[in-house]
C-alpha cells in the first residue's frame, strides 16, 4: 500500500504519481482529495486531489506541483518508494447529474482535478465544454484526455506559445453571453484564476462551482486551517467542500491566509535543502 508504481513528469515541476491504494481506488468520486504525508509522523500533510482511479488495478493517480518543502520531497521519491501516510478520500465528490451544458475551466495544474469531474458530467449526458490554460505550451498537461471527453475544447496559454493568447476568463465569457446560457461552470485553478472566473461569470448569472486549495493539517474538520468564508459564514473545506459556490467565496480573505504562510514555507524549504548538503558532504560542511 502506498508504493508509487509509476512516475512521470508532466512538465518542468509537474509531476504525476500511480499509486497503490485499492481501498481509496475503489471508493473515491469525482471531485475528493486525500491528504498526503511524505514521511515521518510529524511531516507536513499536504492535500492533492485524485485526478484519476482505477479501481481493478487498486490504484489511484496523483498529480503535484513542486512549490515547496514537501513537494519538493514527494518528487525526489522513486517508482518502487512509498509515501507514509494516504488518507482519504477526503471531501464531499462533485455533485453530478444532468443539467444540459456544463463549461469546465482548468488552469494549470487545476487542470487535473477537473478531468474526473468532466469525466463524470459528460457521463451523466451533458454536453461539457472545456477550457484549459497554463503560462505556456510546457506547463500544458492533460490536453489529450480532455480532448477525447469534450465536446468542444480550447485551450489557452499566457503567452501565446500554443492555441489561444491569454486567460481562461475569455473564452468563458464568450460561453457565458451564449444564449441559451450554461447552465453550470466549474472552474478549478489557482485561486486569482477562480476569482476572475467567478467574477466572469456573475453578471450572467451562471451558477459557477470552485474548488478551494487551501492549507490543510487534519482533513478532518478539527484544527480550522482550512477554514474559508462563504456566503458570510465560516466553513471547513477539508468536510464542507473543497467544492463551493464560486459567487459566495471570500476569494480575497482566502489569498490573503494563504499568503501568512509563504515566509514559514520558504524557510522550511530552505531547511530541508540545507540538511540534504550537510547529509551529502558527510556533515563536513564541505
Ligand atoms: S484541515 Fe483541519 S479543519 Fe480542515
Amino acid at each position: 500500500m502506498n508504493t508509487i508504481l509509476k512516475k512521470k513528469k508532466l512538465s518542468d515541476n509537474v509531476f504525476q504519481y500511480t499509486v497503490a491504494a485499492p481501498l481509496i481506488a475503489r471508493e473515491r468520486k469525482p471531485g475528493q482529495f486525500v491528504i498526503v504525508q511524505v514521511d515521518t509522523d510529524f511531516g507536513e500533510r499536504i492535500p492533492l486531489t485524485i485526478a484519476d482511479a482505477d479501481p481493478e488495478a487498486g490504484t489511484i493517480t496523483l498529480i503535484f506541483q513542486v512549490v515547496g518543502k514537501t513537494t519538493h520531497h514527494l518528487a525526489s521519491l522513486e517508482e518502487g518508494e512509498k509515501v507514509q501516510n494516504l488518507l482519504g478520500p477526503l471531501g464531499k465528490p462533485t455533485h453530478i447529474e444532468k443539467v444540459g451544458t456544463v463549461v469546465c475551466v482548468g488552469g494549470g495544474i487545476g487542470v487535473a482535478p477537473l478531468y474526473p469531474i468532466a469525466q463524470g458530467f459528460k457521463e451523466a449526458g451533458n454536453k461539457v465544454i472545456i477550457i484549459i490554460g497554463a503560462r505556456n505550451r510546457e506547463l500544458m498537461i492533460f490536453e489529450q484526455e480532455m480532448r477525447a471527453i469534450a465536446d468542444e475544447l480550447v485551450v489557452c496559454t499566457d503567452d501565446g506559445s500554443y492555441g489561444r493568447k491569454g486567460f481562461v476568463t475569455e473564452p468563458l465569457a464568450e460561453q457565458a453571453k451564449k444564449a441559451p446560457k450554461p447552465d453550470l461552470a466549474v472552474a478549478i485553478g489557482p485561486p486569482i484564476m477562480m476569482k476572475n472566473c467567478a467574477e466572469t461569470t456573475r453578471p450572467f448569472g451562471v451558477h459557477t462551482l470552485v474548488s478551494l486549495n487551501t492549507i490543510m493539517v487534519d482533513g478532518t474538520g478539527m484544527c480550522g486551517g482550512c477554514r474559508v468564508t462563504v456566503g458570510g459564514q465560516t466553513r471547513f473545506v477539508c468536510v464542507d467542500g473543497p467544492e463551493f459556490d464560486g459567487h459566495l467565496v471570500d476569494f480575497d480573505n482566502m489569498i490573503l491566509r494563504l499568503g501568512a504562510y509563504r515566509s514559514f514555507e520558504k524557510t522550511a524549504h530552505e531547511c530541508r535543502l540545507e540538511s540534504i548538503a550537510r547529509d551529502m558532504d558527510g556533515g563536513t560542511g564541505k
